[in-house]
């Protein structure tokens, strides 16, 4: 009797929310049905890098794109950048009518890691910044993850700020806990730099501190174009090279555009097949919103209306004829974390957190800034790029996206020292732009 009061009365006062999705072993799982999570979703944040907009905080954006996940049968967006002084109850509220989730980079533009110079950005007024941002969404129960970082590593030369990924990730995963949130899993986004893949997987995974260790692995992969298969791709030879990763995987970023046309999203039926189920958990799809990359799966026209392209109704089309695999899927609890690499040319060691860490595990963060931030003023500001690609395809090294892009590398490449090929200012954030051997950034 008690039970049901206490039901109804949970029912009345509080909106439909979904079931917390949560990590077991490799995989992802439905905490009410105890089914297999894979994510199918779409990479979101309209207006990109140079129109930068929190599209979680405006209902009339939130609410009029939300429709059209639901027409392709999504379950789960990326949003790279939100403004932590935002209220973002009403789209929260839609997302999870929808039965949509959210996976959420902590950082914005002025307020994320420094390449040039990781230990003076990964400072107390930065993780107050991430943590403003965790408070502000860690109650909802449709929020699927949080990404401390996304492609900060981006070549061999980078690689030496992956131990501030992790002092990042254990972090937020301690405050979750002194906060005394739900666990949410806090992972990274990692651009898909070939000599690296695995190490710096393994990497993020390794160490007996379980809190510096991720929770779950998203990759951003462009490596099947067009009418690919499972073996030519290459998606065969990461489903080995990732086997027995611990903690899940997912495409946090695919949808090749290097093939003349429209994207045929065949990679659908072998992304959501027992070839990969052992090891990812499904991907989303870079990304809803046309720009001048044309990644779009959608034209916003400039009255605001939407107008969707041939990849839309492509990949709808893939989506809709493709079914999750049924059963355990070849999950597994029988893996444990990485070994530590041994032959790195620098220190693995975790950096310790800075001073003010204490304290805003003690009393919180306050109020954040959002998109006025500027955390890592003084440390080189290049790391950040929201709606970031990386193509690993020889057809896409001479290319570039921006005339703009391309002529400002020029003046800023004398400042690089670590590959960048250059970074472009506009409308008081960064973006970036790195031609690096194979590798393209925008
Ligand atoms: C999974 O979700 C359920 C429901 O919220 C929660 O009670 C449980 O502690 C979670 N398990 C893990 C391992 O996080
Ligand atoms: C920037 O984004 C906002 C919000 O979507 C939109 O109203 C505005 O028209 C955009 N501005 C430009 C120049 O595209
Ligand atoms: C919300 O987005 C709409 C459509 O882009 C825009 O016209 C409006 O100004 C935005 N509202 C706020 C408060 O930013
Ligand atoms: C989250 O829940 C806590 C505890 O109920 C509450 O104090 C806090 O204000 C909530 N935060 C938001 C952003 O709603
Ligand atoms: C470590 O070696 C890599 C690859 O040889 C090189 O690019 C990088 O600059 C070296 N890093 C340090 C910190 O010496
Ligand atoms: C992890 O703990 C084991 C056993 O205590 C110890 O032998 C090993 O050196 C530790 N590894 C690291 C990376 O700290
Ligand atoms: C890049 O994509 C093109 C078009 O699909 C393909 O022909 C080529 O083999 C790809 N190259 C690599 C290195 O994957
Ligand atoms: C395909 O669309 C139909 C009709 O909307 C729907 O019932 C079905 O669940 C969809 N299948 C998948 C795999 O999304």
């Amino acid at each position: 009797m008690k039970f049901s009061t206490l039901t109804l009365i949970a029912g009345a006062c509080a909106a439909a929310s979904l079931p917390v999705v949560n990590t077991t072993g490799n995989a992802f799982f439905n905490s009410e049905t105890g089914d297999r999570f894979y994510i199918r979703g779409v990479d979101y944040q309209p207006g990109g890098s140079s129109n930068l907009t929190d599209p979680l905080a405006n209902v009339s954006i939130c609410g009029r794109d939300i429709p059209y996940f639901q027409e392709l049968g999504l379950n789960t967006i990326r949003v790279y950048s939100v403004d932590n002084t935002q209220d973002h109850s009403e789209c929260m509220q839609k997302l999870a009518d929808a039965g949509i989730y959210l996976i959420l980079d902590l950082n914005t533009p002025g307020a994320s890691l420094s390449r040039y110079d990781p230990g003076c950005s990964y400072n107390a007024e930065y993780l107050n910044e991430v943590f403003a941002t965790v408070d502000e969404f860690a109650n909802y129960t449709n929020v699927l993850g949080f990404f401390a970082a996304n492609e900060l590593v981006n070549n061999e030369d980078t690689l030496d700020t992956a131990p501030y990924i992790k002092a990042v990730v254990r972090d937020t995963k301690q405050y979750l806990k002194a906060r005394s949130y739900r666990q949410i899993p806090v992972g990274y986004s990692a651009a898909d730099v070939s000599s690296l893949r695995k190490e710096l997987a393994d990497y993020l995974n390794c160490g007996n501190d379980s809190d510096a260790r991720i929770d779950m692995l998203g990759v951003n992969d462009y490596s099947w174009c067009g009418q690919s298969s499972f073996t030519t791709s290459g998606y065969g030879q990461k489903v080995q090279m990732y086997t027995g990763f611990s903690v899940p995987i997912f495409l946090s970023e695919y949808g090749c555009n290097q093939v003349p046309g429209a994207r045929p999203f065949t990679e659908v039926e072998a992304i959501y097949s027992t070839e990969m189920s052992p090891v990812f958990s499904g991907g989303l799809v870079y990304e809803y919103t046309e720009d001048s990359s044309n990644y779009g799966l959608v034209q916003i026209e400039s009255d605001g209306s939407v107008d969707p392209l041939k990849d839309f109704d492509n990949l709808q089309k893939e989506l809709n004829s493709t079914s999750d695999p049924v059963g355990a899927a070849g999950f597994s609890t029988s893996y444990v974390f990485s070994d530590c690499p041994t032959d790195w040319n620098f220190s693995i060691t975790v950096p310790p957190p800075p001073d003010g860490l204490t304290k805003l595990l003690k009393d919180g963060a306050t109020a954040g800034s959002g998109f006025e931030a500027e955390t890592q003023e003084a440390c080189g500001n290049d790391a950040y790029y929201v709606s970031s690609t990386v193509v690993n395809n020889a057809t896409s090294t001479s290319t570039s996206s921006s005339a703009s892009a391309s002529a400002s590398a020029s003046s800023t490449s004398s400042k690089s020292s670590k590959g960048i090929a250059g970074q472009l200012e506009a409308h008081g954030f960064t973006a970036i732009l790195a031609l690096i051997g194979g590798l393209f950034f925008y």
